[in-house]
């Protein structure tokens, strides 16, 4: 098997997250979340593996475009070419792991894990010295983007319009599912 080498990725290596996973069934349950989701997730992650770095394209050049994004990849609007570059292959991780990992207690607590990275723990990992915090109205918002975006390579490699459609709406679960996840920390004790 291949080892890991993408600086900072502590996948399975992190705290346990305060969510159980009877919690995560309920939430499943809420966001329609299916055994059929699962299997169109696997071939969402079968079509996406080789077009990683071309949705990564696509997302960054969206925060990019607007400077109210772009500015927490740096400090004082200047962007911090590393920084960027570390958490974009991160990033391009959690695109396959969303869409081949089970969701599990480890997974659970990597979702935790990336949640405190957006807010606390923010800069930490990378070493950097930059906006100390993601907005907490972005984070939720940019579900949209994300999940807009994705449907173009899901239909690149020839599938029908029904298996594009069913790929695409897991997607869009298991996006809500983990941002929702990654909110934890911004809310007050108590209140999740
Ligand atoms: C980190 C995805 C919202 C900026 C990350 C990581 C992922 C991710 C996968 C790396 C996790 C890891 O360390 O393994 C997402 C998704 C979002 C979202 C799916 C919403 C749907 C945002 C927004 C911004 C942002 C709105 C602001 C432009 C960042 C930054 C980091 C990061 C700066 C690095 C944090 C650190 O210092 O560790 N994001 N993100 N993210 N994201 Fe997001």
């Amino acid at each position: 098997t291949q080892i890991e080498q993408i600086p900072g990725y502590t996948y399975g290596q992190v705290d346990p997250s305060p969510v159980s996973e009877a919690d995560l069934d309920l939430l499943k349950q809420t966001v329609l979340f299916s055994d059929e989701d699962v299997q169109y997730l696997r071939l969402a992650g079968i079509i996406l593996e080789d077009q990683t770095d071309a949705v990564l394209d696509v997302w960054y050049g969206f925060v990019g475009a607007h400077p109210h994004l772009a500015r927490y990849f740096g400090k004082n609007n200047n962007l911090d070419a590393n920084y960027l570059a570390n958490v974009r292959r991160r990033f391009g991780k959690w695109i396959m792991d969303t869409c081949t990992r089970a969701y599990d207690q480890d997974w659970l607590n990597y979702q935790h894990e990336i949640g405190l990275r957006h807010l606390v723990k923010k800069n930490q990992t990378d070493g950097v010295d930059a906006e100390p915090i993601i907005h907490f109205r972005y984070l939720v918002a940019f579900i949209v983007p994300i999940t807009a975006t994705i449907k173009p390579f899901l239909a690149s490699k020839g599938h029908s319009a029904s298996k594009v459609e069913k790929m695409y709406a897991a997607w869009f679960k298991a996006t809500t599912l983990t941002v929702t996840l990654w909110c934890y920390p911004y809310t007050k004790a108590g209140t999740f």
